[in-house]
């Protein structure tokens, strides 16, 4: 249990003592003269119990324990108070041999991550990657809460392209046998690359758009593929396996890992379950199978939900749908969250209600949405490229990394440079899309996120590089931290006091902003510690030795925290 609410339960307990019933908050002191934490919980029992908060205040403060010291009520019934040093030290020194002292963890249960969502023979673009960081991100913070997760990537692999591609292999290849209705053997394995892929899609998009009937092969194709036409699902599916394989590359090196790599094709074959479920709703509309999503209470449009096309063909939502009876069915979560871009957000609500109504999903069965807010460029508009077109994710990263390279020290040369650009690159690009709140769009400044300094990525980075060469001069021993008369060493341990809810309060707004200011705030005071105080010269062995337990202390958190944003750390820069 983290310090913070250990003390938390010890007055509440005091609170049963004397009778009254509530949850207690230590919360930093907003005047800090005072005392360096406060509770205000006798205020709001003062309402509840029609009492004076001062008197309920003086009743709590006379039972507080020997960790509460300089112990003060400031009117109308706020408790101020300091935490004992001893008792700091030795919590502190526990953490250091178990790091999860410093973390509460939420109650078992398991969750669903459906986050990525790239489109199989499309290039990702930026919002993609919001998904894939904010995603993979709240999975790693799930789980060090003690949150079990499977993550979905959600491949979206049917779709018009798969027309326009075959439509533009049949063009080119018109012999291969997949063209040839009467043909029986194997189907032979094509051997295109992803750029081919991109190339003919371009191709056939220019084509199609121009040419009716060229537009009505490719859904006459995507149709087919759908009922599951075998020669042409044949060939789609080697295509998304081609497109796959550069796909997983760039959410390599997002760092993104996931324990499904399912698409919706993969839901086909639980279409028929899931009719079968939703059944008793689905009435027919214009030869369309729809369901009724409406509430009485709605105040905003609410359309029905088609569920079938008029041609019986499955749609976007078939497949979720027929997703959610899957995972229902395999791993019964509590709960499944969708990482989407908030453009989407209308479709989700009803596809939810809709789960709800079928009993696809159980009563208490959490589905959530977690919409997103769009990257913008500096004219405020949707970030594009220099020429105005879609912003590929490749290319801003390349941006990113153009920027960044000349700023790495000359004397890194060869594969190391290169994986340092890369990692400062993915550390720039991940700190600056989660530290806004999730639901906010911002806008890309590639100059300020790149920076060494500041709230960024590459400053936390230079933080652990500062922390790391400090530690690799020091002989290895079991470090304690013994002395925190240090002001400016109690700081960072009284920020680190504060992790557990920074975590806690991330998870329950399912935001990584909070995580992302911690580290900043955490950073800085370690900063400031480390300009005025010289660690390696101290004189006085002891204090040194505290130091440097500190700073053991410290690049652990760094290291664990950033591995929740997916950040990897780097040796120099
Ligand atoms: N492929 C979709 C897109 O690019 C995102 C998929 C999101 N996940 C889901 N289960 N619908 O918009």
């Amino acid at each position: 249990m983290s310090y913070l609410k250990e003390k938390e339960r010890e007055v509440e307990n005091i609170l049963k003592e004397l009778g009254y019933e509530m949850d207690v908050q230590i919360l930093p002191s907003s005047k800090k003269e005072l005392g360096d934490f406060q509770i205000n919980t006798a205020m709001q029992l003062a309402k509840i119990y029609h009492k004076n908060p001062f008197d309920i205040a003086t009743e709590i403060i006379e039972k507080l324990g020997n960790d509460f010291e300089k112990v003060n009520i400031a009117r109308p019934g706020f408790i101020n108070f300091t935490f004992n040093s001893n008792s700091l030290i030795n919590y502190f020194n526990e953490v250091k041999t178990d790091f999860s002292k410093l973390i509460d963890k939420q109650d078992e249960k398991t969750i669903i991550l459906d986050y990525g969502g790239a489109n199989a023979a499309k290039a990702l673009h930026v919002g993609h990657m919001r998904s894939a960081n904010i995603g993979e991100a709240l999975n790693r913070l799930c789980k060090i809460l003690g949150i079990h997760t499977i993550s979905d990537v959600h491949l979206g692999d049917l779709g018009r392209q798969a027309g326009m591609l075959i439509s533009e292999i049949k063009l080119r290849e018109p012999s291969l046998a997949f063209f040839d209705p009467n043909y029986q053997g194997e189907y032979p394995k094509v051997s295109y690359t992803p750029k081919n892929l991109g190339e003919m899609y371009v191709a056939a998009n220019i084509a199609a758009s121009n040419d009716p009937k060229r537009m009505d092969e490719v859904r006459n194709i995507t149709a087919l593929i759908d009922k599951g036409d075998k020669r042409y699902l044949a060939l789609w599916k080697q295509l998304v396996d081609i497109s796959s394989t550069s796909i997983k590359q760039v959410y390599d090196r997002l760092n993104c890992k996931f324990d499904l790599w399912e698409g919706e094709l993969d839901s086909f074959k639980d279409v028929p379950k899931m009719l079968e479920v939703l059944k008793p709703y689905l009435y027919e509309s214009n030869g369309a199978m729809v369901m009724d999503v409406k509430f009485e209470s709605d105040t905003k449009e609410m359309p029905p939900l088609i569920v079938i096309k008029q041609d019986g063909a499955t749609i976007y939502a078939t497949r979720d749908l027929a997703t959610i009876y899957s995972r229902m069915k395999r791993f019964n979560p509590n709960e499944i969250w969708y990482v989407v871009d908030s453009r989407q957000s209308l479709y989700f609500e009803q596809i939810f209600r809709a789960s709800y109504k079928s009993k696809l999903v159980k009563e208490d069965t959490k589905l959530y949405h977690l919409g997103f807010g769009t990257i913008n460029g500096r004219d405020g508009k949707p970030y594009k490229t220099r020429d105005g077109g879609v912003m590929e994710l490749s290319s801003l990263i390349s941006l990113i990394k153009e920027v960044i390279e000349p700023k790495i020290k000359e004397e890194i040369t060869g594969s190391e440079r290169e994986d340092i650009a890369e990692k400062l690159t993915i550390a720039t690009l991940k700190y600056a899309d989660l530290m806004s709140n999730r639901m906010t769009d911002y806008i890309f400044d590639e100059v300020k996120f790149s920076s060494f300094d500041g709230k960024t990525g590459p400053y936390l980075l230079y933080t652990g590089v500062r922390l790391k060469s400090i530690l690799s001069k020091v002989e290895k021993k079991d470090y304690q931290i013994s002395d925190i008369s240090n002001i400016e060493v109690k700081n960072i341990l009284l920020k680190l006091l504060e992790l557990s809810k920074v975590l806690n309060r991330s998870y329950l707004e399912k935001s990584l902003n909070y995580i992302t200011d911690f580290l900043f705030e955490l950073c800085s005071l370690f900063n400031k510690f480390y300009n005025n105080n010289s660690v390696l010269k101290e004189k006085n062995e002891d204090i040194k030795n505290s130091y440097i337990a500190l700073l053991e202390l410290v690049y652990q958190v760094l290291a664990n925290l950033l591995n929740v944003l997916a950040i990897d750390m780097v040796d120099r820069m």
